[in-house]
């Protein structure tokens, strides 16, 4: 099968996303060019590690490259201040140099961790995304956000700090546990959601089968990240139309506060029920209509995704108390919240004049249902 090249055209900062089968074990050669000595440093976590970091290492020893690595635990407890300094001191100890090449091997947390690693190490070393989760194929290597959370809440300290490349083998997606492709298709289908109609439609004949058919999943990650890296050039900094990926993200991040970024709820679980939530927001405030919330919740109902607040387990604060857990979100402009809203499928927008009143109603209802 053909490699997809998407490129992501930022001028001096310019890569390409590479998209294919078996590019771990040709990663060697693919990174080769970029090296100005035959050195890498692989970040990775313990259970990526374990699983593909031995054919990473081969393709590199193919091409005389040699390789450190560090494991790092799994799970988003990592993306903290504490394994951040660990990675940095690990890459220092490692002797990486300015010029050097640092490589991500692993989920979007290895990925926004160890981006952010490079972005301040040495005022800046450049890296390499290989994403090995579906969530991080699609979305979190592309585009240069990266970062760590802080109790106070995700992703709030970070630099934009775009990759020199990012290679998506779309082989390793088989090891990924089937809860953790579905967290991921999460964000798949919010690429139709936000912008492309046509592309939802795909994945409602598709999406059953994204997981064991290569090609389809192949196309999925490729029209995936041509809609990034096209919102992207347009909008590096999210300055505007950025912010369209964020639909379904300020409940989401929410929702991830107050099950504390624990396994009741991956993100991209929660990106899903956001989704979900924003679709129903746009509704009750007659924006789009009905056919669309209840198009997409049946979609993701039939690939046993969680779509409801319900389908969260445990205890969860109140509808106040998650409003307020939103006002907290960095996408706060002047005390305003920002949501992104649709007049249908495949046609988001931003909205900063959403009524609290509105949105404390959605929340109650939510809650009520469980
Ligand atoms: N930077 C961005 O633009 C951006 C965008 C979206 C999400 N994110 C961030 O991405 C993170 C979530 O990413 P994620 O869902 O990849 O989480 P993750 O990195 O925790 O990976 C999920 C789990 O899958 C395992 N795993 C990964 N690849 C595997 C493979 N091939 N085989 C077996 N196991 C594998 C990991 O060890 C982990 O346990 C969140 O922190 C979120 O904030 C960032």
């Amino acid at each position: 099968m053909t490699v997809d090249v998407v490129p992501v055209a930022l001028g001096d900062r310019a890569y390409e996303v590479r998209i294919g089968q078996g590019l771990i074990a040709r990663a060697g050669a693919e990174i080769a060019p970029l090296l100005r000595r035959p050195k890498v440093a692989v970040v990775t976590d313990e259970t990526v590690g374990a699983l593909h970091l031995a054919t990473l290492e081969a393709s590199l020893k193919a091409q005389g490259i040699a390789m450190t690595a560090l494991h790092l635990p799994p799970g988003e407890a990592t993306k903290g201040w504490p394994q951040f300094a660990r990675c940095v001191e690990w890459l220092l100890e490692q002797k990486v140099e300015r010029r050097d090449v640092v490589v991500a091997l692993g989920g979007g947390v290895v990925g926004d961790l160890v981006g952010f690693a490079a972005a301040v190490l040495r005022r800046g070393v450049r890296f390499v995304q290989i994403p090995t989760s579906l969530l991080a194929q699609v979305d979190s290597s592309v585009g240069g956000k990266t970062g760590i959370n802080t109790p106070q809440g995700k992703n709030l300290v970070g630099a934009f700090h775009q990759p020199s490349l990012v290679l998506a083998d779309i082989d390793v997606l088989a090891t990924l546990p089937p809860r953790d492709f579905l967290a991921g298709y999460g964000e798949v289908v919010k690429y139709g959601l936000l912008g492309d109609a046509a592309f939802f439609d795909w994945l409602e004949l598709n999406a059953p089968h994204l997981a064991t058919d290569a090609a389809l999943r192949q196309y999925a990650v490729r029209r995936s990240v041509e809609m990034k890296a096209e919102i992207v050039v347009r909008d590096e900094t999210e300055e505007g139309d950025r912010a369209l990926l964020n639909l379904g993200h300020t409940f989401c991040h929410a929702l991830e506060k107050a099950t504390g970024y624990s396994d009741r709820l991956l993100h991209g679980e929660g990106v899903a029920i956001g989704c979900a939530l924003a679709f129903e927001l746009s509704q009750r405030l007659g924006l789009c209509a009905q056919e669309a919330p209840s198009r997409l919740r049946q979609h993701l109902r039939g690939l046993g995704m969680k779509v409801d607040i319900a389908d969260i387990p445990g205890e969860l604060p109140g509808p106040e108390a998650l409003l307020a857990l939103m006002g907290q979100d960095k996408k706060v402009v002047d005390g305003q919240l920002r949501f992104i809203l649709v007049r249908g499928i495949g046609e988001a927008f931003v909205a900063s004049d959403v009524p609290g009143e509105a949105v404390l109603g959605l929340l109650r209802d939510a809650l009520q249902g469980r």
